[in-house]
């Protein structure tokens, strides 16, 4: 076997069988095969797809390249979501479900882009631990009932490397390699219950809901491969969600959303999730489930979970820094908001500091932007549009302004839930 015939295998249109991907990706990870020959390995698979059983076949063979965890605890329940601008749903969504009996045993990732990943938000609370050792993780969730750790060295490492690939030969996009990539780390964290927010629109990975259905598919069909329940929920990401985009400032909000007090977007799509999961983990029916989770946050039981999770990881949720600086930008138009582009306003708080271009920049977590207003919104001329938190780094109030586009009509509100695939 060796990788030249591979890539001519697929070149062709061929299927390629698993001994083939095994030998692929064993020999990609000590070396042997050089990155750019995975590269156009990639780039073929990119461009001709993968069937479906190359692609449960390419998931086992990446679970399998590292460690799997194994903490010896049923029906754990996990959550993924691929990632948009102001998405702070993980840190509400897993103390409210664990408030109800639901165990989470979470590894998350500092992530690049926008704003950090939710390890990076976390660590806006004073103290609060990301690490610990597998002993400690395991008697946290026995005990509270939830743990939060960055991702282990050890777990999908075969991911790593072709992710990091994938990521500078425009490959990212690639629906079976993103279904095998998610699928192979949630796995290997060992849930038996798993709900992935799949995010869809300008912001997000993928842009349409044809893609996005297809992707879901796929990634419940790789899960019942392995007798796991997964439950994809297709969400828009055409605007940021919730009002804040910004490590403190998103953590702020989440805490508000368990208190009953956030923002209408990002609350409802924490119930939803929480729905779920609840749904999931208990064996009871989503609206069954929908009443506890609705329950436990105007009762404060979530809120009182959060606290009990934030002082076993030894954070101060009393200590949240964000930035002294703060400018409030007005509106020069009148009329309806019709879109705020996601992704615009995430490459503006990225320029503040908040996020990371490559993995060792470092990031400001106390800055950030809060908006407003959000879509379907009537705004009158020198209305405060969004407040910035800043320190060295400033934006204009023109490049805030130019995310915006106002309508004289009157705009509906965005459907933040697209679909449900499980
Ligand atoms: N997130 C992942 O974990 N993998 C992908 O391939 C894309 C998004």
């Amino acid at each position: 076997m060796n990788i030249l015939d591979i890539i001519d295998k697929k070149e062709k249109n061929e299927k390629l069988t698993k001994e083939e991907l095994k030998y692929t990706v064993d020999n990609y990870l000590n070396g042997t095969i050089k990155d750019y020959q995975m590269a156009a390995l990639l780039t073929e698979i990119d461009l001709l797809g993968l069937s479906e059983e190359e692609t449960i076949n390419l998931t086992d063979i990446m679970l399998l390249s590292g460690k799997t965890l194994d903490l010896g605890i049923d029906n754990l329940t996990d959550k993924h979501s691929t990632g948009g601008v102001g998405d702070k749903t993980t840190i509400a969504l897993i103390p409210l479900v664990a408030s109800l009996g639901v165990k989470i045993a979470k590894m998350s990732g500092r992530g690049l882009g926008h704003t950090g990943g939710t390890i990076d938000k976390l660590e806006a609370i004073e103290g609060f631990k990301t690490s610990m050792s597998i002993e400690k993780f395991k008697e946290q969730v026995n005990n509270i009932g939830l743990a939060l750790v960055g991702s282990m060295e050890n777990l999908v490492p075969a991911d790593k490397k072709i992710y990091a690939l994938r990521d500078v030969t425009g490959t990212v996009d690639s629906i079976p390699l993103i279904a095998s990539s998610i699928m192979s780390k949630k796995l290997a964290s060992g849930a038996s219950n798993i709900v992935i927010d799949l995010k869809v629109g300008s912001g997000a990975l993928v842009n349409t809901k044809k893609e996005a259905q297809e992707l879901a598919s796929l990634m419940v069909t790789i899960g019942k491969n392995y007798h796991k329940k997964v439950a994809c929920l297709l969400t828009n990401m055409d605007e940021p969600l919730g009002c804040a985009i910004g490590n403190a400032l998103e953590v702020i909000e989440a805490i508000n959303i368990l208190k009953g007090k956030g923002p209408e977007d990002a609350t409802n799509l924490v119930i939803k999730l929480a729905s779920l999961m609840t749904s999931m983990a208990l064996n009871i029916s989503e609206e069954e489930a929908k009443i506890k989770v609705e329950e436990n946050i105007n009762n404060g039981k979530a809120y009182e979970k959060m606290l009990k999770w934030v002082k076993a990881q030894e954070g101060n949720i009393n200590n949240i820094q964000i930035a002294k600086n703060k400018k409030i930008i007005t509106s020069k138009k009148e009329g309806y908001i019709k879109k705020i582009n996601a992704l615009e306003i995430g490459k503006l708080a990225r320029k503040l500091g908040a996020g990371r271009l490559n993995k060792d920049e470092k990031i400001d977590l106390t800055v950030g932007i809060v908006l407003n207003h959000k879509v379907g919104d009537y705004i009158k001329q020198n209305e405060p549009l969004a407040t910035i938190y800043y320190n060295q780094k400033q934006i204009s109030d023109e490049e805030l302004l130019s995310c915006y586009e106002f309508s004289q009509e009157k705009v509906k509100k965005p459907h933040l839930i697209i679909d449900l695939i499980k």
